[in-house]
């Protein structure tokens, strides 16, 4: 079982650098145990957090009580942002079934990113209006699903708080904000007649997308730019509720892995190189977890390890700095799948000018591209497992959606062979679930629709 955790080794000619290389990396090899492990600080940091108890896991309600049954009915407005580009949607849903589906990507620079809330808000507004505008619809009433990839404390499935920016935003001015409200207002500014009918997060989305495809889907995961999932939970084991929840069984839960870790609970595997791309990013010390799994990050990694390695004269070069993207780390791994080394070469001279670098270099960096992503697949395997030991289904479907699950070449078959090492007696199956946050976003606003109008009836 142990040895079933192990990366595949490097080989080199030179045997005595391998194993200097082997023993400097070590820190990035997980093994079974140390997994165990980190499954047992999440389900006590998620028990924890579900009570209100201090944990990093903030285990949030979502309020998504049931998921899409088929009938949802409407065309709505659907906002997602929280990864590299703002989109804007229009989806029409009959019978539950996608029929009509307008979508435009806005981007959104550093400056807006960086700058004040109501600056941003106020972009996402403009964004609404040239939309609707080019559609010829600025008259018509909405109802809008706002796709919030952030920590929310949410009050309702309309309303949430801002808790803290991830990934790479950070505007001023809007932790503690109900960013829906937010958003209604400067839409209403405009004269536009939207109201913001659910607020959520894209793993909800993905959730929700997911179960519309099958029905046995109950946890929702991002692997992208960030990393996050959400699940099915017993309501009667969720503390937070504002409204009565007599009759709900089940809530879907958002779980915020990516802040795991942030109490200093998994600081028995942390490495150099962990703490280097901590130091470096945009919010240091905080979304531990997701340094380890997200796309924004794995990148960063690879040119730590690789900068380490130099420094100990195992590597021609340090690579200029925030030169190796995810994109990079992929592309190693794939050729590295294919037994090739051209594409890594070809990469390496780029972002080690001047180097000489041989095919054994390339060899080596496609290593430290595998270290990484086998240990980014073991920690989010651990999360899934623990989940799916938890909610005790006969089979559990998990939608998975995000740029790293869609592009990286082994991500997908090592999570399946982890989660089945790791769950051994749980029957699941991983299902690709794209765009979550567009559609997963329309379905929900039409089950909170359904919900409102029985809750009326
Ligand atoms: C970050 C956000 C979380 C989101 C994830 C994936 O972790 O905090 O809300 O789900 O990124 O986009």
């Amino acid at each position: 079982w142990e040895d079933q955790f192990l990366p595949t080794p490097l080989r080199l000619d030179d045997k005595i650098r391998t194993q200097k290389i082997e023993s400097r990396l070590q820190a990035l090899v997980l093994c079974g145990g140390v997994l165990r492990r980190v499954g047992d600080v999440f389900e006590a940091e998620l028990e924890r957090g579900l009570r209100e108890q201090p944990s990093s896991l903030q285990m949030e309600n979502t309020y998504v009580p049931e998921l899409p049954d088929g009938t949802e009915e409407g065309v709505f407005l659907a906002l997602d942002l929280g990864g590299t580009n703002f989109r804007v949607l229009l989806l029409e849903l009959r019978a539950g079934q996608l029929v009509r589906q307008h979508v435009k990507q806005y981007h959104i620079n550093n400056a807006l990113r960086l700058g004040t809330g109501d600056e941003l808000f106020n972009f996402l507004a403009d964004c609404v209006q040239d939309f609707v505008h080019e559609l010829g619809m600025e008259d018509q009433e909405f109802s809008l699903g706002f796709t919030f990839s952030f920590p929310m404390k949410q009050h309702s499935i309309s309303s949430g708080e801002l808790i803290t920016w991830t990934k790479s935003f950070k505007c001023s001015g809007l932790e503690g904000v109900d960013v829906a409200a937010l958003l209604e207002r400067c839409l209403r500014a405009r004269r536009l007649r939207i109201t913001v009918r659910v607020l959520l997060n894209d793993t909800t989305g993905t959730l929700v997308a997911g179960a519309h495809i099958d029905p046995n889907v109950g946890i929702g995961v991002i692997l992208g730019t960030g990393s996050n999932g959400c699940y099915m939970e017993r309501a009667s084991r969720v503390q937070h509720w504002e409204a009565a929840h007599e009759r709900v069984q089940d809530v879907c839960v958002d779980v915020e892995w990516g802040a795991f870790g942030d109490n200093g609970c998994l600081d028995f595997f942390r490495t150099e190189f962990d703490k280097e791309v901590d130091a470096n990013s945009l919010l240091a010390t905080s979304f531990t977890f997701e340094k380890y799994i997200g796309g924004k990050y794995l990148g960063s990694l690879l040119s730590a390890a690789l900068g380490a390695l130099a420094r100990d004269q195992l590597f021609p070069a340090e690579p200029e700095p925030d030169q190796l993207q995810t994109a990079h780390l992929s592309l190693f791994e794939e050729e590295n799948c294919a037994g090739e080394v051209a594409q890594t070469l070809r990469v390496l001279r780029e972002v080690c000018p001047g180097a000489a670098l041989t095919a054994h270099d390339a060899l080596v960096a496609q290593h430290v591209a595998h270290l990484i992503s086998n240990r980014a697949a073991q920690l989010v395997s651990v999360c899934i497992a623990t989940l799916l030991r938890r909610m005790r289904r006969p089979h559990v479907a998990v939608a998975v959606d995000g740029s790293v699950y869609k592009h990286h070449p082994r991500i997908a078959g090592l999570m399946d062979k982890y989660i089945t090492l790791l769950a051994p007696d749980h029957s699941f199956s991983l299902l690709g679930a794209e765009d979550g946050s567009g559609k997963g976003s329309a379905l929900t606003a039409a089950i909170a629709a359904r919900i409102a109008a029985r809750d009326a009836a």
